[in-house]
């Protein structure tokens, strides 16, 4: 058993070390090494999650982020992930002393400031180095020449630059290569594709140009490639997809159409073709493993493939195909893709029906419909999904009546059905629906007289251009979260209520080309009024404040006003971070 010294450290250490080395196997020169560090690090750095007081000086082992192999004879792993590191010398000292330590496989120093890369570390003079993670460091410059034991090397989140080196086929054994959130330029090396065990390739967020070089599609080891937001060009390869199980070329300007087979590949779970120029038509065949498919914002034509969605797609979660130039009508068949979250066909020039089958998507959270060409009447079936957050059917030409039965979406947070031709009222059931923060009905032909609205609207309620009429509801003075009212071009008549300027949340309100009359009450001086085109409003004389008071007494008077108004000031900033905070717990991201 080797006995465990420390360099150089305290007299009352010592002694303390001594009396516990029977605990120790480390080699003396791994051990020394990882004090130096621990000093290196107590001098330099406070944030550091190793110091003496926390740590057994005796068992570098057991110190957060040590792993040695199972009889603690020698440190396979160092992560010293988020410790506040920083090059504290042109020597880089603590990742020099780092290669001391012969047997280390792993060294993960991810989420730091670190602005260089040790050259020891670089060399195969540091031992057997398999994992190297800079992540979300400071490092600039070039690439360098690395040693060519690593099989992961993540360098993802720095400021790199320059070309990825046709010597990083030097690397024959790598399985993972990050070199995502960079400023890489250039193409990606034709030789890549002599990586022969690489399974991710992750080079996203990069100014990367040029071509997807044909030779990743010979790398049978790949299970993950990511490209997306750089600024590829040309077609997406053939039978890139043959081994992948995830693709992403989102953000790109490839162009020329989707591959044929692209989709049907066994192994696919998620495909993100999204924002590039690609055209043509959505390919007939995808895959029956397919989780997350993305083809949004493309120039794609066509209609939607109905009978491959369906029997052939059961795991089909999220479909995201809007905002191309899609044509025909949704295909009914949709309702075998049972496990569907996300529909997005928005945008769009899909005419025909709503198909009531929808109904039958027992898991979907969110559907967008809108801007497209859709007629004929809201299924009643869109009441059955019972966990729909968020629902756009605007700006379509739906017609008929809102089927009552929305109001059973007792999830919904956002209903949007402004621009179409929807008539008859509001059904009375919507006053049930506890979770609405946006009702969105403008520019329709509804009508009648409200006599029940959600009650924890905040987002907006807009009922502009319609035919609602009777007087401005009493309901509304319930909305003390609602942020934007929006009532212009109905019928409204009688006078505007003085409940309205009591709704603490409002910034604006739209009461234009209404038949109101009488008195418009005082609004607070930051709610954005507007009362133009009614038939007989009568104004108050502008008041200011009372300042007319005149005595010794006006210094006083002024700070009670001050500081009132600060006090209002410091409410209204609580209101607004409490409405955001809200607004964001209730919100669903997609
Ligand atoms: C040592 O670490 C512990 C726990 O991480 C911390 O509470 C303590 O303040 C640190 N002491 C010094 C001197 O940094
Ligand atoms: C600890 O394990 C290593 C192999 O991992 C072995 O070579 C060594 O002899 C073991 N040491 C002791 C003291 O058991
Ligand atoms: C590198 O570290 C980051 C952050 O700790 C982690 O998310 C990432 O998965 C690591 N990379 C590899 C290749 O293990
Ligand atoms: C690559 O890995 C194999 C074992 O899988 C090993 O024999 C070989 O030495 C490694 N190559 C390098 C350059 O480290
Ligand atoms: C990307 O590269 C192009 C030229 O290749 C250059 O004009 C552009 O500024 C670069 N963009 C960024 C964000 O580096
Ligand atoms: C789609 O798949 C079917 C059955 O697997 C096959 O017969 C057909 O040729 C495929 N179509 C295309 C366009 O690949
Ligand atoms: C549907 O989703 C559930 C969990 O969300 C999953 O367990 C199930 O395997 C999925 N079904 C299919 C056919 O993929
Ligand atoms: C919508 O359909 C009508 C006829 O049904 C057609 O005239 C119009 O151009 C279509 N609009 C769009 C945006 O496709
Ligand atoms: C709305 O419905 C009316 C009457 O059915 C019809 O004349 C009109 O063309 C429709 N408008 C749109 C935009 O669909
Ligand atoms: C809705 O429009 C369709 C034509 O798009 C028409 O056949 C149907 O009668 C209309 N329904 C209502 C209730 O206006
Ligand atoms: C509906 O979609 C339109 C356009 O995509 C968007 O502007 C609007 O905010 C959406 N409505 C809701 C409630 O999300
Ligand atoms: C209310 O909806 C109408 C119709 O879509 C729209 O034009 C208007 O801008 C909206 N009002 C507000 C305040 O956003």
């Amino acid at each position: 058993m080797r006995v465990c010294v420390r360099m150089s450290p305290p007299l009352f250490l010592l002694l303390l070390v001594i009396i516990q080395y029977a605990s120790c196997e480390l080699p003396s020169f791994q051990l020394t090494t990882m004090n130096t560090l621990l000093q290196l690090l107590q001098t330099h750095n406070h944030n550091s999650k190793w110091n003496s007081s926390s740590q057994d000086l005796t068992n570098p082992c057991s110190w957060t982020g040590v792993l040695c192999n199972p009889n603690n004879s020698f440190i396979t792993e160092l992560s010293l992930s988020s410790f506040s590191l920083f090059d504290i010398s042109n020597d880089y000292s603590w990742s020099s002393l780092v290669c001391g330590i012969e047997t280390l496989e792993k060294l993960d120093v991810s989420n730091n400031q670190l602005a260089a890369i040790a050259p020891p570390l670089l060399l195969s003079s540091c031992g057997g180095l398999k994992v190297l993670n800079f992540s979300n460091n400071m490092l600039s410059g070039n690439i360098p020449s690395f040693q060519t034991t690593l099989e992961r090397l993540d360098l993802s989140h720095n400021f790199l630059h320059g070309v990825i080196p046709d010597q990083i086929t030097e690397l024959v054994n790598l399985s993972v290569l990050d070199l995502s959130y960079n400023r890489l330029s250039g193409s990606i090396p034709a030789s890549i594709g002599q990586l022969s065990r690489l399974q991710q390739l992750i080079l996203s967020a990069n100014n990367l140009t040029g071509e997807i070089p044909t030779p990743i599609t010979l790398i049978n080891t790949l299970k993950r490639f990511s490209a997306n937001q750089n600024a590829f060009t040309g077609a997406v390869p053939l039978g890139i997809t043959r081994y992948l199980s995830y693709l992403d070329l989102s953000y790109n300007r490839l162009t020329g159409s989707v591959p044929s087979d692209l989709l049907s590949q066994p192994n696919l779970l998620t495909v993100d073709l999204s924002f590039n120029k690609l055209e043509g038509s959505i390919p007939v065949n995808v895959s029956k493993s397919m989780v997350r498919l993305r083809l949004g914002s493309n120039q794609l034509s066509g209609g939607l493939p109905s009978w491959s969605f369906g029997n052939e797609v059961p795991s089909l979660t999220y479909l995201e195909v809007g905002n191309n130039r899609l044509t025909g009508m949704i295909p009914p068949e949709l309702r075998l893709c049972k496990n569907l979250s996300l529909l997005d066909l928005s945008h769009n020039r899909l005419f025909g029906y709503v198909p009531r089958e929808l109904g039958d998507l027992n898991k979907l959270q969110v559907v967008q419909l809108d801007h497209n060409n859709l007629t004929g009447e809201i299924p009643n079936e869109i009441g059955e999904l019972q966990i729909l957050v968020r629902l756009n059917m605007s700006w379509n030409s739906l017609n008929g009546s809102i089927p009552p039965s929305l109001s059973n979406l007792q999830k919904l947070i956002n209903l949007d059905l402004q621009v179409n031709n929807l008539t008859g009222p509001i059904p009375d059931s919507f006053g049930t629906m506890n979770l609405l923060l946006e009702l969105q009905l403008g520019r329709n032909r509804l009508g009648g007289v409200i006599r029940s609205l959600p009650t924890n609207l905040q987002i907006a309620l807009n009922l502009s251009r319609n035919n609602f009429e009777g007087p401005i509801p009493q309901s509304l003075s319930r909305l003390q979260s609602l942020e934007i009212l929006d009532l212009s071009n109905n019928r409204f008549n009688g006078g505007i209520p003085n409940f309205l300027t009591q709704m603490g949340s409002l910034t604006q309100i739209l009461l234009s080309n209404n038949l109101l009359t009488g008195l418009v009450p005082q609004f607070h001086k930051n709610v954005n009024v507007s009362t133009e085109g009614n038939i007989n409003l009568l104004y108050p004389p502008p008041t200011s404040p009372s300042v007319d008071r005149k005595n010794n007494n006006a210094a006083s008077v002024g700070i009670v006003v001050a500081s009132s108004t600060a006090s209002l000031v410091e409410l209204m900033v609580v209101v607004i971070v409490a409405v955001i905070v809200l607004r964001k717990v209730h919100r669903i991201n997609h």
